[in-house]
Formats: C-alpha cells, structure tokens, sequence
C-alpha cells in the first residue's frame, strides 16, 4: 500500500494530518522523528509530511530530520516548526519571533504551485514562536502575513514545500486545499476507500489464516462486531465468534447487535455470563477495582468458551482483536512505545491457550472503522453509537453493582438515550451517559414523600475524547428528560445535570 509518511515532531495536531490525508483517500501513517530513510521506504511512502512541534529548532535536543530525506526525491510538505528543521537544514535562517504569533492571520499575497487554483482571503492558523528568516537557496517566498514574511515557501524543482501555518486544522478553511494540491504534485492516487481497506483486510486475512480458525471475542461494541463482519467475510465458517454478554450493557443492546450480527450471516455463540459478572463485581465500589474485575471475568469466560470451542472444532489457531491505530501509533509523545488499553487487549489468557494474534483494525481510526462497518452491512444506528467504555454501565453505577441498581440506571439511561435520538441530539453530542448516584434524597410525588436515588446525566462535545465540554442541551429537552425519567422509574425521583468540562472533569464519574 503507498502511503504519506507523516513525521511526528510532537505538534497536537499530528493525528489531524493524518486524518485529513486519509479523508482524501490517502493512506497515511504518523513515525517518529527517529525513523529511518529504510523505513519511510519501506512504508512504501510517496510522499514525507513534517508536522509542527511545541520545541525551537535551537533547543538542544531538538528533534531533526532523518539522514538523507531530503537527497531521496521524496516530495516534503513541511509544517510549522517542520518548515523550520526544512529551512535550517537547507542553509537558511530561523530566528525567534519577538512576540509568539498565535491564532488567525490572513496572508495578505500567496502565489506558487500549491496555492494554485485557489481563490480569495486566505484564513491561516498561525501557532509559532520562531520564524524563517532567511531563505534557504532554490526557495521563494510563496505566501506572507503582516507579521510572518515568509508564512509559506517552495522549492518546486525539489518538491519541498513549507507552511508556517497549519493547513490541517479547520480554522484554516482552504487548508484542505493545499494537502490536495500537494499530493496532486506527489502524484500520489485517492484510491484509499473504505471497499479498498475490505478488500484488502480480506486478503491480508486470507493469506495469514489459510485454511486455519479464528476465533474473534465480541463485547458487542463497534469495534468487535465489525471484526467479526470483516473476519466473517474473509473467512466465512472458520470464524468461530463468540459473544459475552456481561449484563453490563445498554437496555437491549445484546440483543439488538446478536440479531444484527445473525441477520448478516455472522454464526455467534452468545454466552450470558451476567451472573458471573455479577458475582464478580459483588461488594466492589472502587472503579479501578471493578475493572480489574470485569477483565479477569472476561478472560475466564472467554477461555472457557475457547476450550469448549476447541473441543467442537479442533484446533484454533489465531485470535483476533479488534486493536485500532490510535492504540498502536508511535509518536514523539509516546516515545516509540505503543500503547493499548488493557481492556482492549485479551491477553492475559493462560497458557495452554496460546494464539497467534492477528489484528486486521491495527491500521484505521475510529470513524474508518464506522466505514467499513457500513460498507459491510451493519446498520446506522448501531456503527453510530456513542463511545461506550469496555465495562460498560458497572462504571456508571456508582457504589455497589447490583442486578437491581443496573436496572435502575439501564432504564434511565435508555430514557435518556432514546430521548436524544427523538430530538435528533444524539448525533450532535459526542457521548452521552446517565450516572446512577450513590445519592438518595427526599421528594414528593402525589400527596406522598419520596425517599429515592439520584440520576445524573451527563453530554459531551469532543473531537478525541481527550478534553471535552458539556453539551448545552436545551433546557426544555432537560425537562423533558428529567420528567420522563422520574415518572418511569420510581426508584428515581431527581435528575441533575453534568455541567463539568474535561478536564477539569472526566467524561465519565466512575
Ligand atoms: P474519561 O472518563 O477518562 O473517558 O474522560 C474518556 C473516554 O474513554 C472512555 N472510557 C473507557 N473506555 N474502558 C474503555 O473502553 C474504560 O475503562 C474506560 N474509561 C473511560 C469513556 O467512555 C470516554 O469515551
């Protein structure tokens, strides 16, 4: 697969190049400042894209580019403080801005190849402390600003461009346009689509599993269950898909995604195991214990089904997660190291049960997971739902989990849920979730004095997950919700609101 290289020189916005380069039907993949020349090529790039960084390229330890890109003919999109590493490793000059610039410019001219075809003011998201001062040779100026002289530079006979601002953010509103241009030069081919990722997965699958099983643990979430539709494609009967039911999800939620997942052909062996989580879970009230719980449940069950499923089929050979990119990208923040949430990963699982891995997710981002699933069949509203945390609802019922306080806050939630999708917020909220509280109060319901739990709700905007603020849901919609929620559960009889942003706070209360 050719792709876009993207090198991370720790800018925040390094996720968004690549996210945009994908956008427009291009692979791409973020490395760290310490890959190799080898290594970009190995990764079959056409292109090498440098992103911004927080540093100064004087700092003494600051990231470089690696031996011999710019000798290679590979054309290079520089970023902010990678136009700088561009402009001082070429013999120009970079000098410290006397004010940091921060915020929206308008190039007062632009000109040159990748401004080509664009038209009227051009908005840019300027975020810099250093500046070029001085060119270096084979470069012109192709874009300035009031206070940046040289915003943007090019040197077409090497293919090396460079931006001072970000072309990838939406505040700069024609910045798409440039990456277009830009791969249009590489020649690079759009041909990065969801049909092209299936086909591809299906074939990567098929040359690795051969004649072999699989066997796929599905949580009932996105990730998983458009696994087991890709895996189901892929390799038909030898997909052995089993999914645990935990009792921890949303109210008809295991039920709504086996009877999808059937409808689509996918043969599922659904265990219930919600006694057992329960058990587990018995006399739990710290999160991070429950969680610890939830996994350990998980693995047994799962290997026990393994077992089983051993025995009725033979040997199976491979294991597949549903792993995603954002969990196994190696960036300047992550210093190399990948990292994957331990709920995602089945590891864990005793020896006799030893699998080799296989992945086919490991290379997308949440919403191409979303188009594949689309493209395989599963329906909108369940490729469409919110994030939901891998131990489910034991985390949003605070204190002890019991049968009967997850009912509680099931039907609530489900209020809540359904309440958003009929209003049409669902999709203009990021994540939503209803709490049940540790909290009882007084109320008055009819001519009678309640004594009853507390439900809190709570909606996020975010990009990521990473910060996030609280959705402004109109009030009367919270009246509304609150209303139908106290009048259909009893257990209830008040509802508060979340008005916390992450941070300070978290999405979730645990
Ligand atoms: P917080 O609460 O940390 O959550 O702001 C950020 C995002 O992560 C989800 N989340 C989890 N997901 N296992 C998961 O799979 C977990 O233990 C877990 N805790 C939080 C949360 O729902 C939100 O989308």
């Amino acid at each position: 697969m050719t792709s876009v290289v993207v090198i991370d020189y720790g800018s925040q916005y390094t996720r968004l190049i690549t996210r945009r380069l994908r956008e427009l039907h291009v692979y791409s993949v973020i490395v760290p400042p310490s890959v190799t020349l080898e290594r970009i090529r190995a990764l079959d790039a056409r292109a090498v894209v440098l992103s911004g960084g927080p540093g100064s390229v004087y700092a003494t330890d600051a990231p470089g580019l690696p031996q011999g890109l710019l000798g290679s003919g590979l054309p290079v999109l520089a970023i902010c403080y990678g136009m700088q590493l561009l402009a001082l490793e070429l013999g120009g000059e970079v000098r410290p801005s006397p004010t940091r610039e921060y915020g929206k410019a308008v190039l007062s001219h632009y000109e040159g190849i990748l401004f080509d075809g664009i038209e009227g003011e051009f908005v840019a998201w300027m975020s810099h402390g250093d500046s070029v001062e001085r060119l270096p040779a084979g470069f012109a100026t192709v874009a300035s600003t009031a206070d940046t002289p040289v915003a943007a530079m090019e040197d077409p006979r090497r293919r090396l461009h460079g931006l001072q601002f970000h072309p990838e953010v939406r505040h700069t509103p024609k910045g798409v346009a440039l990456l277009e241009r830009f791969l249009d030069e590489a020649g690079i081919a759009r041909d990065w689509t969801s049909e092209h990722i299936i086909d591809q997965a299906v074939d990567d699958v098929r040359t690795r599993v051969g004649d072999e099983r699989v066997l796929l643990g599905i949580s009932g979430g996105v990730d998983s269950s458009s696994l087991g539709l890709l895996l189901h494609r892929a390799i038909g009967q030898r997909l052995v898909a089993v999914f645990v039911d935990t009792g921890l999800l949303r109210l008809g939620e295991a039920e709504e995604v086996e009877r999808a997942l059937r409808g689509l052909g996918l043969d599922l062996v659904v265990v219930d195991a919600s006694e057992r989580f329960l058990r587990a879970l018995a006399g739990l009230i710290d999160p991070e214990a429950k969680r610890k719980a939830i996994g350990k449940a998980f693995i047994e069950v799962f290997a026990e089904q393994a077992r089983v499923l051993q025995d009725v089929h033979g040997d199976i050979r491979f294991l597949a997660q549903g792993t995603l990119y954002p969990d196994v990208i190696e960036s300047a923040g992550a210093d190399g190291a990948a990292t994957i949430k331990s709920h995602h990963n089945v590891g864990g699982l005793p020896d006799d049960l030893a699998f080799e891995l296989i992945e086919p997710f490991r290379n997308l981002f949440k919403d191409e997971v979303r188009e594949v699933a689309e493209s395989l069949g599963m329906p909108k509203h369940l490729r469409e739902r919110h994030p939901f945390p891998g131990p489910g609802l034991a985390i949003r019922c605070l204190g002890e989990v019991t049968h009967e306080r997850l009912e509680v806050l099931r039907r609530g939630d489900d209020v809540f849920m359904s309440s958003l999708r009929e209003f049409g917020l669902y999709e203009e909220t990021w994540q939503a979730l209803a709490v049940l509280t540790p909290l009882q109060s007084v109320g008055v319901m009819g001519d009678g004095r309640t004594y009853a739990n507390t439900v809190a709700l709570r909606a996020v905007t975010s990009v990521d997950g990473m910060t996030a603020d609280w959705a402004r849901l109109p009030h009367d919609f919270l009246a509304t919700v609150s209303n139908r929620i106290v009048n259909t559960v009893p257990e209830v009889n008040r509802v508060v609101y979340d008005i916390t942003s992450k941070p300070p706070g978290t999405i979730e209360w645990e």
